[in-house]
């Protein structure tokens, strides 16, 4: 009976390790080919992430032209809009409606990127240019809020126009240098990449 029991415990272990041996060789190399196909798609991605900051620093415009050439476009549609006759054309709504949206996202980029760049030795001007941000930030939503039909439409423009005018003569002939001294070619190279993308999302 022992010799049977023995036998039968022999030939137990032979199944076991006929049927379980494979199937954790098979587990194996299933998580292996797994590991190996994660590394490379980590390595796919990464590849094309440097690529894409490759075309992007290739692309990076100098920020500060672009934000003086935007400084340009925004004095082109208050001037449009103030004339006498605007009211009548069918281009007020169109003009109106990215002077708005161009002005704010200006505005925004400026204070998060411009702004937020510069040392604290120059801390009392960049604090009384976000107040002007601030003020013409408030004119805008009131513009917004009246519309191009309202009788005081063309009065706010103006005042609007008075306040930027002021501002950008102040930002470009003080605020730029600062920037440009301050950050260096590479750091304004890194504004312009950072602007692009701001563009594109
Ligand atoms: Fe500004
Ligand atoms: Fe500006």
């Amino acid at each position: 009976m022992a010799s049977s029991n023995s036998l039968c415990s022999e030939s137990e272990r032979s199944r076991k390790s006929l049927t379980h041996k494979p199937l954790r060789s098979v587990s194996t190399r299933t998580q292996q080919k797994s590991a190996e196909l994660k590394s490379q798609s980590k390595a796919v991605s990464t590849k094309a992430k440097e690529n894409k900051r490759k075309i992007t620093e290739k692309a990076a415009p100098d920020v500060l032209k672009s934000l003086h050439m935007e400084h340009e476009r925004i004095n082109q549609l208050l001037d449009d809009m103030i004339q006498p006759d605007a009211l009548k054309t069918k281009l007020i709504k169109k003009n109106l409606a990215e002077f708005t949206a161009l002005t704010m996202a200006h505005l925004r980029f400026e204070e998060r990127h411009v702004y937020s760049k510069i040392s604290d030795d120059h801390k009392d001007i960049v604090f009384a240019c976000l107040e002007e941000h601030s003020n013409m930030k408030l004119l805008l939503k009131r513009i917004m809020v009246v519309g191009a039909t309202n009788v005081t439409f063309h009065a706010k423009l103006r005042v609007f126009k008075n306040l930027f005018q002021q501002h950008v003569k102040e930002e470009e002939g003080t605020i730029f240098p600062i920037l440009q001294r301050g950050l260096g070619e590479v750091g304004l190279r890194n504004i312009g990449i950072t602007y692009t993308e701001s563009k594109a999302a």
